[in-house]
């Protein structure tokens, strides 16, 4: 299982760099307004930096803007990943981006119903947000688990991403179920 960051912080990456156990990083627009620098110069900085896949999420809501946003983001380098939200138009935008050889990351996935969506049109990540889903009494640990069953029965492709993860204990639960990434803050990390 690899281990990203989810953070837009360059400090932090550099950080985790040294650790030489990055393998990846996640970032979403609350994580990049908090730099308080354009948004681009933030995510141009992350991509030069990182060895390995970078989650930059589209804001548009609607499937025609968010696809133009998307293919813009995906300019920004090769190791970009154009996240996009389950949604009618996140999917719709997203198969388009797919259908243009684009990498995505189908992001806020709350159940193994939204996963089967996203492993069918081809994304390359999906993002079940665990922690959220414990906020609501749900058992996030569990829809992994479901989820990483459902892709090893149907053999899909797409990687499983374990986000909104908040302890070290979230990491060594997603190991265990076959989550093929984990993305955590880096106080997870530290703690
Ligand atoms: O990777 C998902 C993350 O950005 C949201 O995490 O802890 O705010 O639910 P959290």
């Amino acid at each position: 299982m690899k281990l990203f960051l989810d953070t837009a912080d360059i400090d932090e990456i550099r950080e985790m760099n040294r650790w030489g156990v990055l393998s990846g990083v996640t970032t979403n627009p609350t994580l990049v307004h908090k730099e308080r620098m354009d948004p681009e110069a933030v995510w141009k900085e992350i991509l030069t930096e990182v060895d390995g896949d970078v989650s930059l999420e589209t804001t548009e809501p609607q499937a025609d803007p968010m696809y133009e946003q998307g293919v813009s983001l995906a300019q920004l380098g090769p190791n970009a990943v154009v996240k996009v939200p389950m949604t009618p138009d996140g999917l719709e935008a997203g198969k388009r981006l797919v259908k243009d050889g684009i990498r995505i990351n189908v992001t806020l996935v709350f159940s193994p119903a939204q996963a089967i969506l996203a492993a069918e049109i081809g994304a390359y990540i999906v993002s079940p947000f665990l922690g959220r889903l414990d906020d609501v009494a749900a058992d996030g640990m569990y829809a992994l688990r479901q989820i990483c069953e459902i892709y090893d029965v149907q053999s899909y492709d797409t990687n499983v991403l374990a986000a909104s993860l908040r302890h070290p204990m979230h990491v060594v639960e997603a190991a265990l179920a076959g989550a093929d990434i984990a993305t955590m803050p880096y106080e997870g990390f530290v703690k």
